[in-house]
């Protein structure tokens, strides 16, 4: 086995809700493997910031406003990151909310940003990717799931639907572009410290339930994302496709 398995020299990502938390991570971690890298996301300091940072690393970056929410938006970011790039080899699907309420209780308007951004918006902008990869007969989509899409817990009624739909879409984008070249793969990770589940950080409680009912006894630490990322990216996993892969510390192995 040699490293260049794992090699992203040439090729060039573009990375939803990367302007912080998990995406940033994730899109740093590409240019470390070699990677050129569009940092989508709407806050314009921190696309500035990100892409500022990878440029640091010695690989190409550009900040592109995109709100996933919108086809207008996703459609021109889209096409500027084509003209900027030439190309989108490698599709990170990871811009996410979420809204924690019980069922009874859970408003229709938080419902629908829900599902508009973490499912829909994968749609939209997969949909905007793919036929420059299969044109070229190759690429990589990524779709940024979590363990709620294999399992429930309360108050997290839109989030787990919208992750178990990712895992499905996964699925289906998977099978249709099997024989195109184009892999298409999730991720589903246990608890990360970001901003997205900042309340439950703080809540002692639910800090420990996570720390308890996770057989490794921890959150996940921000790098240990780093790996499965460039996995899926890279060449080492070019006869993997329709997987949801966990990086859960063993919570889902119950
Ligand atoms: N943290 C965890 O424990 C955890 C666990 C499992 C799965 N995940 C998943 O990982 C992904 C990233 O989560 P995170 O924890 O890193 O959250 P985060 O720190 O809150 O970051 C969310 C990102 O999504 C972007 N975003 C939100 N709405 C958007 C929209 N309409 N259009 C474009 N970008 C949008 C934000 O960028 P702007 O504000 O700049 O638009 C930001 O970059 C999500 O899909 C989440 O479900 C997280």
């Amino acid at each position: 086995m040699t490293l260049e398995i794992f090699d992203l020299s040439g090729k060039v990502a573009m990375v939803t809700g990367s302007t912080r938390g998990l995406g940033e991570v994730a899109a740093t971690a590409l240019a470390k493997a070699g990677a050129d890298v569009a940092v989508c996301g709407r806050s314009q300091t921190d696309l500035k910031r990100v892409s500022s940072a990878i440029k640091q690393l010695g690989r190409a970056s550009a900040g592109f406003a995109l709100d996933v929410t919108s086809k207008e938006s996703v459609r021109t970011g889209v096409d500027q990151i084509l003209q900027h790039f030439g190309k989108i080899d490698i599709l990170m699907n990871n811009a996410g909310v979420n809204h924690r309420v019980s069922v009874l209780d859970f408003p229709e308007k938080e419902w629908d940003l829900i599902i508009n951004t973490n499912l829909k918006g994968y749609f939209l902008v997969t949909q905007a990717v793919a036929p420059q990869m299969l044109e070229r007969g190759y690429g990589k989509v990524i779709n940024m799931s979590s363990i709620l899409g294999m399992i429930g817990l309360p108050n997290q009624l839109a989030y787990a639907s919208s992750k178990g739909g990712v895992d499905q879409m996964t699925k289906v984008m998977a099978l249709e572009w099997a024989k195109g070249g184009v892999r298409v793969n999730a991720i589903g990770p246990t608890y990360f410290e970001t901003e997205l589940v900042t309340q439950i950080r703080d809540d002692p409680e639910r800090f420990d339930f996570i720390n308890e009912r996770t057989p490794m006894g921890r959150w996940g630490r921000l790098h240990e994302l780093e790996g499965i990322v460039i996995f899926l990216a890279a060449p080492a996993s070019d006869f993997i496709t329709g997987q949801t892969i966990l990086i859960d510390g063993g919570w889902t192995a119950w």
